[in-house]
């Protein structure tokens, strides 16, 4: 892990520690010593179990399946402080040195860019040649696992995510013609451009492609080259602040964005991204859902938190952000109900 600062402020970056202290704050709650000791005991069953089955040679993807499933299931019945607790026992288990062999769980533990969520982690569910190299320097056990993660339910979410937000450029790109303008925030290596036939035809405006990280920025400067994208390297407060005087658009989203931010700092950048609409434009942002089978694997042995959203968090989000009458909104799931999708269209 590397020594960069951060925060929930929409500047900064994100780690498990500071998602810990978003859903786990202490201020009205106290670690239950009882409970600590029964989960904990019910903890090291499951990842005994696990690393017996691994030094057995057992099907990677059978382990690794029900580990996940009975971490699911502690992590619902767990208080937020004794699965937080949980959570360091599972990472420190030996069981752990196994599962990190998979290459998309090792690069989520191991942060290679300092932060949670980058742009090469999601490439492992994108399958994309970028992680061509990681994966080759897998160990046999690691590739089993990982034929089991890249499919994992809230990958496939992921891979639709990203062919739902091609599926709204290219529909807008019909609807508003050659003036439209789309805006990214937190656009990671944009991958959902890559099967854009609005952008392959030059059927856009500009595409403007916001992310804090230098990286991810250049390798879409690169990808993109001689097309109408254009890469800004900003953050979320830098939105808040008009720093790069970004300009109307016809459609906005966010996805894999609102997964670390608080209510506050969403509602705050829902309410500008509305702003920063033409009228009749469409913003859109992505959430992963409460109750993913994978939360309890994401947040141990990946040490990936998430703040998972329900429905009426969505909701919550819209109504804290808009006002009635000015706006049309739907929330909706995608298919299997591992991400959750907030649409706000401005009506004037
Ligand atoms: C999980 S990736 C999502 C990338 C892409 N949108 C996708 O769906 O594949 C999250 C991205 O959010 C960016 N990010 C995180 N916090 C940010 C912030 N405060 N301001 C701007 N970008 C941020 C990260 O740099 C990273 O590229």
């Amino acid at each position: 892990m590397s020594s960069v600062e951060f925060s929930m402020d929409g500047q900064s970056l994100i780690t498990p520690e500071s998602m810990a202290a978003e859903v786990a704050s202490p201020a009205n709650s106290q670690l239950n010593e009882t409970e600590l000791a029964l989960a904990r005991t019910e903890l090291a069953l499951v990842l005994n179990i696990a690393n017996q089955q691994f030094e057995q040679k057992t099907d990677p993807a059978m382990i690794i399946a029900r580990t996940a499933s009975a971490l699911h299931t502690i992590r619902i019945k767990s208080s937020p402080l004794v699965w937080q607790a949980l959570i360091a026992i599972a990472q420190a288990h030996p069981v752990s040195q196994y599962f990190r062999q998979d290459p998309f769980t090792r690069w989520s533990y191991d942060k290679p860019r300092g932060y949670s969520g980058d742009a090469q982690l999601l490439d492992f569910i994108y399958g994309h040649e970028s992680v061509a190299d990681e994966i080759a320097r897998s160990t046999p056990l690691g590739l089993a696992l990982y034929d089991y993660t890249k499919d994992a339910s809230s990958s496939v979410a992921v891979r639709e995510r990203r062919d739902i937000l091609t599926q709204y450029v290219d529909e807008i790109a019909g609807s508003r013609g050659p003036q439209a303008e789309i805006l990214t925030i937190a656009a990671g290596h944009l991958r959902e451009a890559n099967r854009s036939k609005a952008l392959a035809e030059g059927r856009l405006k500009r595409w403007v492609a916001l992310d804090q990280d230098p990286i991810s920025i250049g390798s879409i400067a690169r990808d993109f080259a001689g097309t109408c994208i254009e890469p800004v390297e900003g953050s979320v407060r830098d939105v808040f602040t008009d720093r790069h005087n970004l300009g109307k658009f016809d459609f906005v989203y966010a996805s894999g964005l609102y997964d670390y931010l608080n209510d506050k700092v969403s509602i705050k950048l829902t309410r500008k991204c509305m702003d920063m609409l033409k009228p009749n434009g469409v913003f859109l942002f992505a959430n992963f859902a409460e109750d993913i089978i994978v939360d309890g694997y994401m947040e141990t042995f990946m040490n990936w938190a998430l703040l998972l959203r329900t429905e009426e968090d969505m909701w919550r989000i819209i109504r804290g952000s808009t006002e009635e009458g000015q706006v049309e909104a739907q929330v909706r799931f995608g298919a299997n109900r591992n991400i959750v999708y907030g649409l706000i269209r401005k009506l004037s």
